[in-house]
């Protein structure tokens, strides 16, 4: 059996990241790949309950570190459940946001601190990191005036931060792109989907041919 792949997409509100992900698990499975598509909590019952809590945007009093805790906790429950099992079985697992949203979001833009936030996700995922991150790089104005413009999506209690915290995210994902340089591409998400479709497609393309030579 070929070996699992773990591939994360990451980026900032409102850069295209589910539309594309899910035109890239399309394609892959085309032409024959097995894929599986995720997103934390991705249905995952215990980690849905987590993630109800932590974006209600009623839960105004939530500290950072309680924040941090409870993202890191749903991650461990969607890993165990779903993401390592589809890897075992030689999937290639493209999985919407993971460790990175929460070094580039509590790490950095809420202020707690890359290391400290590492930490904890390393108690929660061990030594699963990604093989790939996909990154989609998008001016947070551009982002956000893309997800106002988008009806029907829910507003959730991060979106609801003031345009310098979408900033420090940006930032935040700038210096994780040093830091992790090996598994981190990033792609300009600003030019006209079909392009970041293509470019992401070939990212993947050279990371399956890679992992399994
Ligand atoms: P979601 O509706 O999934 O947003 P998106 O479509 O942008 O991925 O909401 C997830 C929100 O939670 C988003 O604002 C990013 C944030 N987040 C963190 O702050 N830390 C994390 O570890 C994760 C996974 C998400």
């Amino acid at each position: 059996m070929e070996d699992g792949i773990f591939i994360t997409i990451e980026g900032p509100e409102g850069a295209g990241k589910s539309t594309i992900i899910k035109m890239l698990a399309d394609q892959l499975a085309e032409e024959g790949i097995s894929v599986m598509l995720t997103r934390e909590p991705g249905g995952i019952e215990i980690a849905e309950q987590i993630r109800t809590i932590i974006l209600n945007p009623a839960n105004t009093a939530m500290d950072a570190r309680t924040e941090a805790l409870l993202y890191a906790a749903a991650r461990r429950q969607h890993l165990v459940e779903k993401v390592k099992p589809a890897l075992e079985e030689g999937k290639i697992v493209l999985c919407d946001r993971f460790i990175d949203s929460s070094l580039a979001y509590q790490g950095h833009a809420r202020g707690l601190g890359i290391e400290e936030v590492y930490n904890i996700n390393q108690f929660a995922i061990g030594h699963m990191m990604p093989q790939l991150t996909l990154y989609f790089d998008i001016d947070p104005e551009e982002g956000l005036k893309r997800i106002s413009n988008h009806k029907g999506r829910e507003i959730n209690r991060l979106d609801m931060e003031t345009i310098e915290f979408h900033c420090k995210v940006r930032e935040g994902y700038y210096l994780l792109m040093e830091r992790f340089s090996e598994r981190f591409k990033s792609i300009d998400a600003s030019a006209p989907l079909e392009e970041v479709f293509q470019n992401a497609s070939e990212e993947i393309k050279a990371a399956v041919s890679k992992w399994r030579k």
